[in-house]
């Protein structure tokens, strides 16, 4: 399987970590990767995003990403939680910053990981956490299991997260953000066989690599059209060319979390 929280086979060949205008972002994706200083992309923060959290250890440390839904509700990854337990987790919103100790912080009275996950590469990778404390921030919408057709190929969508700005490298200390574009799944297939499974997982990046999500930033937020329709899942290395991230296919499991969110 894919290299999933662990070091790599191969060297990353990465684009370099430039500097990018902030308007980059804002315009529409473009069949290259610009050089965008996740890899690539460029730094954000919580007030742009409010509802993108942080899930941490009960110190605070941050190993993964989530999506706040309603006030006390949260979807990540179910990898992410593999081992975890209410005790052992926190989810801190409103805080741009890992070294920060701004915004709310909450302890987690109920894990639900979807039942049928076994690995991150055989799908079914989602979770949502209950919050004991209620976090005052605007929430995401999420794509209903209908909304199928936001996966169109070359849709712009937006990853977020604090995961490492490089294959190897170092977690960013600042709340990051990229697009990409979807990719195919006939050529999601190509690049990863039978790891990928087209009904639960999608996958994003530009076929030349550069722009990605990393480690530390699963359970995050994949956004198309500002709505949230994908949970950072796994890649084979980080940015690299041939390789998009994949990403779990939030309409396939739409209707499970909103069991959640109402529970
Ligand atoms: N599994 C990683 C995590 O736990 C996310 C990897 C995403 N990889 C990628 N190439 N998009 O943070």
């Amino acid at each position: 399987m894919f290299g999933l929280n662990r070091a790599k086979r191969t060297t990353a060949v990465v684009a370099a970590a430039a500097a990018a205008a902030a308007t980059a972002l804002l315009s529409a994706p473009t069949a290259v990767a610009a050089p965008q200083p996740i890899v690539g992309g460029s730094t954000t923060t919580t007030t742009a995003y409010p509802f993108v959290m942080q899930i941490t250890d009960a110190s605070q440390n941050q190993f993964c990403g989530g999506t706040l839904v309603s006030a006390t509700k949260v979807v990540t990854a179910a990898h992410c939680m593999v081992g975890e337990t209410t005790s052992s987790v926190r989810v801190v919103g409103g805080r741009t910053y890992l070294n920060g100790t701004n915004g709310t912080v909450s302890k987690v009275s109920k894990i639900w990981i979807n039942p049928s996950y076994t690995d991150a590469t055989n799908g079914n990778d989602v979770a949502v956490l209950t919050l004991s404390t209620s976090m005052p921030y605007t929430t995401a919408k999420y794509v209903a299991s209908t909304d199928t057709s936001v996966y169109a190929t070359g849709a712009t969508a937006r990853i977020l997260g604090w995961g490492t700005t490089s294959e190897n490298g170092s977690s960013s200390n600042q709340l990051r953000t990229a697009t990409v574009p979807i990719v195919s799944d006939t050529s999601c297939k190509s690049s990863y066989g039978s790891d990928f499974i087209a009904t639960d997982m999608v996958c994003a990046g530009y076929t030349s690599g550069g722009v990605d999500t990393c480690q530390g930033d699963s359970g995050g937020p994949l956004l198309i059209g500002g709505v949230l329709a994908g949970i950072t899942s796994w890649g084979e290395g980080c940015a690299e060319a041939g390789y998009p991230g994949v990403y779990s296919r939030l309409t396939k499991f739409s209707s499970l979390v909103t069991t959640q969110v109402n529970s």
